[in-house]
């Protein structure tokens, strides 16, 4: 039976970037591709469609699906809803129902825009981190969380950071086995010198670094890593960190490669099964202009493919029209630089597709 993906636009850019990103993948199923796919609302389009950014027939289809490609969530109109129905709780509400425990965040630093990044050249050259960010747990899902009115009449608002020791081994399995697959350097990010739950983590983490000894584990305070992201980069390979510390570091770790437009990731269960998505947001200032870069998604359906459909071949064949696109000078307005030619967002789906074709009919 071929495999079925849900596709989820949502609000912003999410349209107009998932929209090239599924005619990638039409080109895909031209040149053989075995799969079948279907579309939903989510975020605030479903808000409005139906009274709730996560439907619950949106639910049951990425339930039921393989795998999930995932626009972005959010804009201004949705701002002053009540926190329970704002769009990002779509998003947390996907991952928490379907276990998706494990987010891979790559912070790659492509070739051709070595300049792009706000840090000196030398220091992000060949740049290539992996965050492993921990997804359903932590402070994002601890109970009890709320604000309260005291006696006083003062307001007490509160959140809580818990993790078991399951979810801590979990995601620390998933590190090590993706720092086996690259430079075996792994760093664990927490605040062990101020909260407990952190130093539980840290010795889970430790415990769990006897399976893998051909891993060098090395650890660090989440102040300290999100200098060091900033001072010397390229001292890491991959790190691996509970979810809001992974949310800060992961967004610093995409900018230094100075393209967060460019950026893919993944969210995986734990049978791989998972949902992909751009690093960067809706970005609601620029929805509609055919101007957004689509590459982040379309490299995510690289990942999907990867990942959760065993498909490498079609993996490396998006991975390398997306870079001879680049090579070839084309660029949308948030990695444009002097001397390349500025396309737009349909554009470069275009040029991307065709790219592929000429990959398809040389294979
Ligand atoms: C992310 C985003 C989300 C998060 C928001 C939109 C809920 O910032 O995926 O990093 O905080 O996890
Ligand atoms: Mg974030």
């Amino acid at each position: 039976m071929s495999k079925n993906i849900l596709i989820l636009p949502g609000d912003g850019i999410g349209p107009e970037i998932v929209g090239e990103a599924v005619k990638v993948l039409d080109e895909l199923i031209a040149q053989g591709l075995d799969v079948s796919y279907e579309n939903a609302l989510v975020g605030g389009a479903a808000f409005d469609a139906c009274g709730h950014p996560l439907p619950e027939t949106t639910l049951k289809k990425a339930r039921e699906a393989d795998a999930i490609l995932l626009g972005a969530v959010g804009g201004y109109e949705w701002e002053s809803l009540d926190i329970s129905l704002r769009p990002e709780k779509a998003l947390l509400g996907l991952r928490s129902e379907l276990e998706l425990f494990a987010n891979l965040r790559p912070a790659i630093l492509s070739r051709q825009l070595a300049d792009a990044s706000s840090l000196k050249a030398e220091l992000v050259e060949d740049l290539d981190i992996l965050i492993v960010r921990e997804l359903t747990g932590g402070i994002y899902f601890g109970q009890p969380r709320g604000v309260e009115t005291l006696e006083n009449g003062e307001k007490r608002g509160f959140n809580t950071y818990v993790y078991t020791e399951s979810e801590v081994k979990r995601i620390a399995h998933v590190a090590f086995k993706a720092a086996q697959k690259r430079q075996k350097r792994l760093c664990s990010v927490d605040k062990a010198n101020v909260l407990e739950v952190t130093e539980m983590w840290r010795e889970i983490v430790i415990e769990v670094a006897r399976d893998y000894p051909d891993v060098e584990l090395t650890h660090m305070y989440v102040d300290n890593a999100s200098m060091q992201l900033i001072r010397e980069p390229k001292q890491f390979d991959v790190m691996v960190t509970g979810n809001m510390f992974g949310d800060i570091l992961s967004d610093s770790a995409a900018m230094l490669t100075g393209s967060i437009g460019m950026l893919p990731s993944a969210s995986l269960d734990a049978s791989a099964k998972g949902m992909y998505e751009p690093i960067h947001g809706s970005a609601p200032d620029i929805k509609g202009q055919n101007i957004a870069n689509p590459l982040a998604t379309i490299l995510s359906l690289a990942m999907l493919l990867r990942y959760s459909l065993n498909e490498e071949q079609f993996a490396l064949n998006i991975e390398q029209a997306v870079n001879s696109v680049l090579d070839a000078g084309l660029r949308t307005a948030d990695i444009y630089t002097d001397g390349t030619e500025k396309v737009s967002t349909t554009e470069m789906g275009q040029a991307v597709r065709s790219a592929l074709s000429k990959s398809g009919s040389n294979s």
